[in-house]
């Protein structure tokens, strides 16, 4: 069934285990290989070896909003792989990066003007904590080391982003390894007053004081910056309470801390907006990025800056290199190529209304899981969302991973994390997409209470 030709059989493949699989239960999936080796992948759907539709839920892992096998995109490639298929970053340009940089940086909040790429969203966050740290040395702070993540946060595998990172089982195996003068705030996330809460919740902001907190235990003097997901992603869709990030913003002005907003997912409108910053008002001082900007299609990410961080690197002898950073990849002409036809479909077909429009039907439909006995929480923003179940007698995680299996079956690509179910559809999704993906959700956690 899954030998596609006579020469390799795909599921003795994965058995072998050749394919070292990431942030995988790998016995497991050798185990029940069913479903698990995509074929290909059209519009919203994948279809496995076995020739079985998956919708799909999470937009890939957050990243493919425009769904999957655009002609334009593969047209876009074919032609930059025909005109420029590669040029280094380093003391060189090229067009189409150019372009995409400053395009990029007119979608930011005014004043954010520079772009740094790389590849990924561990490259980008490792760039962001390096470029904080260059610009107080250079402001002759150098004292400032610090850095300040959240609770539940997520950054990448970087063993920067893996230290500023707050998800307990991407730390603990890792503990030798963090980076040095790292603390966290405590996350905004409390059940007793906020479950089932549809958008912003109301009670939180005072949670952003922590940082004060922290002030007093270090002394702002050692602190370089703070970084934080707008909405926290990875850990199950964290919405910030009203006024939170309003409040951070506040603190980090008043002692000299740079904000950095890691918008991985949350950047080229997720939110209903360019940038979460936008949909909450809040200007930081750096913005990362991935995934969206090229669809998921060709690696790339980056760190968007002010205007005041780049003038303070641009100092110096003029020969001198300002920033000893970059990647070989860095500013790739055939991410830069997708990342114009991304950008192009976002503003032809107004995808951002489009997610404003998809929002309350997502919600909608999402809270229905609300009165469901074995769910304990549901939270929604933009076209993300997250449903918490109660785990089950046989420990943390065993009931998101069953449900994940027979989302399988059922025609479902979900994205389970111990025992949080996360959604992030393709902007191209329908409205009755959305609600059958949550009808057959609401079967699933019926069937395994
Ligand atoms: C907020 C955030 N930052 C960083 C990353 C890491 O990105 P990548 O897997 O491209 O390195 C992710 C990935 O999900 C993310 O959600």
């Amino acid at each position: 069934m899954t030998k596609l030709s006579n020469e390799f059989d795909f599921t003795d493949a994965l058995k072998k285990g050749a394919f070292w699989m990431p942030f995988t239960a790998n016995r497991r999936v050798k185990q029940r290989p069913d479903y698990r080796i995509m074929a290909s992948a059209k519009g919203t759907y994948y279809q496995t070896v076995e020739g079985k539709q998956l919708f799909d839920t999470l937009s890939g892992l957050w990243c493919t909003p425009l769904g999957h096998g655009n002609p334009r995109i593969a047209e876009a490639l074919k032609t930059q792989a025909e005109t420029l298929d590669f040029s280094p970053a380093f003391q060189l340009a090229n067009p189409v990066t150019l372009r995409l940089a400053e395009r990029i940086a007119n979608m930011a909040p005014d004043g954010m003007n520079h772009v740094f790429f790389g590849n990924s969203g561990s490259e980008a966050v490792d760039t962001a904590l390096k470029i904080a740290l260059g610009f107080h040395r250079l402001r002759k702070e150098g004292g400032r080391f610090r850095m300040i993540g959240r609770e539940r946060g997520y950054h990448g595998v970087g063993f920067g982003g893996m230290s500023v990172g707050g998800i307990v089982p991407n730390r603990k195996m890792f503990a030798a390894g963090m980076m040095n003068g790292v603390d966290h705030l405590r996350h905004t996330w409390d059940p007793s007053v906020m479950a089932f809460s549809k958008g912003q919740p109301e009670w939180g902001a005072e949670r952003a004081d922590d940082l004060e907190r922290l002030v007093g235990l270090h002394d702002a003097s050692t602190i370089a910056a703070v970084i934080v997901e707008p909405v926290q992603g990875s850990t199950g869709v964290l919405v910030p309470p009203v006024g939170y990030l309003q409040r951070l913003r506040e603190i980090c002005t008043k002692y000299g801390i740079l904000l950095i907003f890691d918008e991985v997912i949350t950047g080229f409108g997720r939110m209903g907006h360019g940038f979460a910053a936008q949909r909450f008002g809040v200007k930081p001082d750096m913005i990362t990025f991935a995934k969206a900007v090229t669809n998921g299609i060709v690696p790339m990410g980056g760190v968007i800056v002010t205007d005041e961080i780049y003038n303070t690197f641009m100092t110096g002898p003029e020969n001198a290199i300002e920033f000893a950073h970059g990647y070989t990849y860095s500013g790739h002409p055939l991410a830069a190529a997708v990342g114009h036809v991304v950008l192009d479909i976002m503003e032809e077909e107004n995808l951002f209304s489009k997610v404003l429009a998809l929002e309350p039907v997502l919600e909608e439909a999402i809270h229905t899981l609300d009165e469901i006995d074995s769910v304990s929480d549901v939270r929604n923003i933009g076209l993300t969302a997250a449903v918490d179940l109660k785990p089950s007698a046989e420990g943390v995680g065993v009931r998101g991973l069953e449900i994940f299996e027979r989302g399988l079956e059922a025609g479902l690509l979900l994205r389970c994390t111990g025992d949080t179910i996360s959604f992030g559809p393709p902007f191209i999704s329908t409205p009755e997409q959305l609600r059958d993906m949550v009808g057959v959700v609401r079967e699933l956690v019926i069937a395994t209470a």
